[in-house]
Parts: C-alpha cells; structure tokens; sequence
C-alpha cells in the first residue's frame, strides 16, 4: 500500500497531511497524541454509514472512546442552524480546551466542523479526515473554515488550522463517479495554476486514476496538497498569492450563481468550465497561446467534466447576468473584476485589470 506526508509548514500551526490507503484503519495510531477524554466525530448520516465503523474501531483499538454526531448531507447542513445544533452538541460532549473535535466526510463537514471547533470556548483543536476527493486535495488543507448565509456562500467564518490531516484513499470508492471527477476538476486545476509536468502526467494518467488506481490516486491527492502546502505557508490569509487557488472560480461562482447553486452545476464543475474560461481570457488579451486553452478543454472533455458554457445543462445563462454576478462576488473590490489569468499552463498571476469588453466576449464566444 503506498502512502505519503505532507508538511504544512505554519511555525506554531504547522501539520501533517497523512495520504494512502486504509489510512482510517490506521486514524486511531495518529490521533493518539492529540487524544485526551471523549473524543468527539462530526459526520453526516451518509459517510457515517459508509465509513465511521472503520474509523471508532481504529481509535478504540488505540484505546481513544469516541461519540458520533452526524449531520444531515448537504450544503444546508453548513448554516447557522447547524453550527448551532452541532455546537449544542459538542457541549454536551463535554469539549474543552484540551479536547480534540474529528472532521469525518467532504468539505461541508470539515468546514462547519472546523469553524465549530474554532469558536468553541474560544477554540478548541480539530482533525480533518476528509472522505471526498475535493475535500482531500483543497478544502482539508490550509485552514478556511466557514458556514453560508443568506447573502452567500462562506460568508461568516475563520482561520482555524487542522492539527492533523488523514486523507484515507479507500474512502474515495464509494464517492458516487460525478462527485468524484468535480474533485478531479480541482487537481487538474493546480496543473493548470502551477505545474504544467503534473498537467502532462494527468494527461497521460487521468483514466487510471479515475478507475480507482490507488498509487495513482496517492499520487495526485500528495501532489495535490503539497502545491496547496506551498502557496498556504507562504500566504496563510490570502493577501497574495494563496489567491492563485482560486483560478477558474471567479467565472465560476458566477456560473454557480446563475444554476441557482444547485445539482445543476457542481462547484468542481464550475471550476472545470470557468478554469477554460480563464485560459481563453489569457489568450484574448494575448498572454497564453490559445492552444493551451483547447489542450485543457480537450482533457477535461476526455475525463467526461463539462469544459464550456455549453456543456451545462438547462437553458444557458446569459452573458449580463454572469457578469452581474462577477461585479457581486465577494472578490471583487471597487467594481474591478479580480481574476487569475496564465502565462500559459502552470503559470499563473492575479489581474485586477481585466477589460469588461474581454469579458464579455469569452463569455459569449
Ligand atoms: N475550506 C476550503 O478551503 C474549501 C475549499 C473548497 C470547497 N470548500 C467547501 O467544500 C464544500 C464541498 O465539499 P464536498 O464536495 O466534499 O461536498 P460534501 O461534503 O457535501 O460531500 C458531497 C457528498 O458526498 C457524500 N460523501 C462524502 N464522502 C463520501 C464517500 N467517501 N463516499 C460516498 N459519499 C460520500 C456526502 O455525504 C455528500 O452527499 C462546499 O461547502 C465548499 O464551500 C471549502
């Protein structure tokens, strides 16, 4: 079984990132130095069906007593009514300072879970053990913890580092094939922010790791996270570069935005089609060959994620009312639109500047 670490290196805040196969089995051996008391899990009904019995086997084993909490699935469940439910009950677990609070499923759980450990009697310490391939290669790693509300997605949150990351591999079988290529949308995604050989050896190698190849799996969830590592310990709060992640998601959101945040259009997905969209706006204003842009669609294509407006389903969304939602994203500052543009893949730069008339004309193209 093949593993890796990876170091996020924040001074006092820094961790591991533990990747591999039957690394639940192995989650009560790594969480033993953090264990003092009950240790409580934060899940959702469906990965606790799924997976928790392998997880409270392994820390029993490892003579850590543990209690479940598990949440509804979905993106509601990240609201100030769950944060309030889950709160409620992590009190009546007895949590305190010394106590440790373990993240079980995708981004929905780590994030609300997190932000609950964070503001819990002024913060108490947590473990991420992320079960979807999104949450193993982004949401995870590097510290952004928050809930939606009304007026937007992760409106209301806060920094909160993971003493520990365990990204077990075997836990990605069971994520249904649509929600595990919109986490494969996010990993292409650092080839194309960073690292144009990983783009070339996800070319070569994307089929494989989308029939289940656990090396292989290994392999770009490691990568993955150490880009993430990287740009995270340089940038912590995302006053530079850390905002290089967010290439392809300022046409993103908007395309979210315009499906109605729904099962329309998943937010790997938004990110598949508004990352093309971005490499076709570096080749308008003549910054990338356009050869690029096509070469990322043609993968994307080849792997089955949609790589254009066109391939959403549903009426398409019109060019006035994405751009309306660009100008409303929470990214944008004194009506410039803020995106990530490349020289090229594997080489990206944020631009306040870009013309609306640009813009305008990819979106409609
Ligand atoms: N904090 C960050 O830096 C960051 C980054 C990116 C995204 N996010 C957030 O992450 C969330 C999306 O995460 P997600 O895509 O993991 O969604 P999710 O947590 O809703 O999981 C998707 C679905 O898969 C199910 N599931 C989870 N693991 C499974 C498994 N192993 N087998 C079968 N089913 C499984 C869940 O029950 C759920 O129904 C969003 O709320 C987004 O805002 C946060």
């Amino acid at each position: 079984m093949s593993s890796e670490k990876v170091h996020v290196a924040l001074a006092g805040r820094s961790y591991d990132i533990h990747i591999g196969g039957g690394m639940l089995s192995r989650a009560g051996e790594l969480l033993k130095p953090f264990a003092r008391g009950l240790m409580p899990i934060v899940t959702d009904e469906h990965v606790a069906k799924l997976h928790l019995q392998k997880l409270t086997a392994s820390l029993e084993a490892s003579g850590i007593k543990s209690r479940s909490i598990a949440l509804p699935p979905g993106e509601r469940t990240k609201s100030f009514a769950g944060l309030e439910k889950l709160t409620t009950e992590l009190l009546a677990c007895g949590v305190d300072r010394g106590r440790l609070v373990v993240a079980l499923g995708g981004g929905v759980i780590g994030d609300l879970a997190g932000f609950a450990a964070g503001i819990l009697k002024r913060g108490v310490d947590f473990a991420q053990i992320p079960t979807t391939l999104l949450a193993q290669v982004d949401s995870s790693v590097g510290g952004k913890t928050a809930i939606n509300v009304p007026q937007g997605k992760n409106l209301v949150g806060m920094f909160h580092q993971p003493r520990i990351v365990i990204a077990d591999i075997e836990a990605l079988t069971s994520l249904p094939k649509r929600e595990l290529l919109a986490g494969y949308a996010e990993v292409v995604k650092y080839g194309a922010l960073g690292d144009a050989d990983f783009f070339a050896w996800l070319e070569a190698n994307g089929a494989k790791v989308l029939a289940g190849d656990e090396a292989a799996r290994t392999h770009i969830v490691a990568h993955s996270c150490k880009m993430k590592a990287e740009i995270v310990a340089r940038d912590e709060r995302e006053t530079g570069d850390r905002a290089l992640l967010n290439l392809g998601h300022t046409f993103g959101h908007a395309l979210e935005a315009a499906t109605g945040f729904s099962d329309r259009l998943l937010h790997g997905e938004a990110v598949a089609v508004g990352t093309v969209l971005a490499l076709q706006l570096s080749a308008k204003l003549g910054l990338s060959p356009t050869i690029d842009a096509e070469r990322y669609a043609r993968h994307l294509k080849a792997v089955g994620l949609p790589a254009s407006i066109a391939d959403i389903d549903g009426a398409r969304p019109d060019v006035d009312t994405l751009i309306s939602h660009m100008m409303h994203d929470k990214k944008a500052h004194d009506g410039k639109l803020t995106f990530i543009l490349v020289k090229g893949i594997g080489h990206a730069f944020t631009s306040r500047d870009v013309p609306l008339d640009a813009v305008r004309s990819v979106l409609a193209a």
